[in-house]
């Protein structure tokens, strides 16, 4: 497997949580952590596969510090890169937005002809509306710690494994 750069929030605990357990489940020989917070352009540019941190804040928005951020590779290309994408949302609370920040962050990327992979079933999850799901699949890896944080352990488990199958 190629070195993995992990974009997420450094300051978000929840997300970074998260990320620690995605780390564990690929190995950290595998995996670059940045935090997005800081990252530029060139950064970004590094890696050809990638696992980004989108959880999904204000009703269905990307979180300020991804706002902030992409306007820095949205001219460029992602031709012959490959995305992973997870993140948070509340099924509950935010039933009509469920997890919109990885529906958003994906048509982002393959908009620019990147590649995104690591979908998953959205069984056993109850919502209105999510600009994440395309048929009966999330496009990335929806985890709700306020309402099935039992799942999330069980949930990374199996898409890391899915991953390592899916990364070239
Ligand atoms: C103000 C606010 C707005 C939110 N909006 C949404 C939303 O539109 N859709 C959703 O699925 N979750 C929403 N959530 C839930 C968060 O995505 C969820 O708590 C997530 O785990 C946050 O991760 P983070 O704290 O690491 O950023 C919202 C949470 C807050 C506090």
């Amino acid at each position: 497997m190629k070195k993995i750069g992990l974009f997420y929030s450094f300051h978000s605990v929840k997300t970074k949580q998260q990320a620690q357990k995605i780390i564990a489940a690929l190995g950290a020989e595998n995996i670059e952590e940045v935090n997005v917070e800081e990252a530029d352009e060139a950064t970004f540019k590094k890696y050809s596969n990638y696992i980004l941190a989108v959880p999904t804040w204000f009703d269905g928005e990307l979180p300020n510090y991804w706002d902030e951020f992409l306007p820095a590779v949205e001219d460029g290309s992602l031709k012959g890169k490959t995305f992973a994408l997870y993140g948070g949302g509340d099924q509950k609370g935010y039933a009509e937005n469920f997890v919109d920040g990885l529906g958003i962050m994906a048509d982002f990327i393959e908009a620019r002809a990147g590649k995104v992979i690591g979908f998953t079933s959205t069984e056993g999850y109850e919502f209105e509306g999510s600009k994440a799901a395309r048929g009966d699949q999330f496009v990335g890896l929806a985890l709700d710690i306020e309402n099935q944080a039992a799942l999330t352990g069980e949930r990374i488990e199996a898409w890391t494994e899915q991953l390592k199958k899916e990364f070239k």
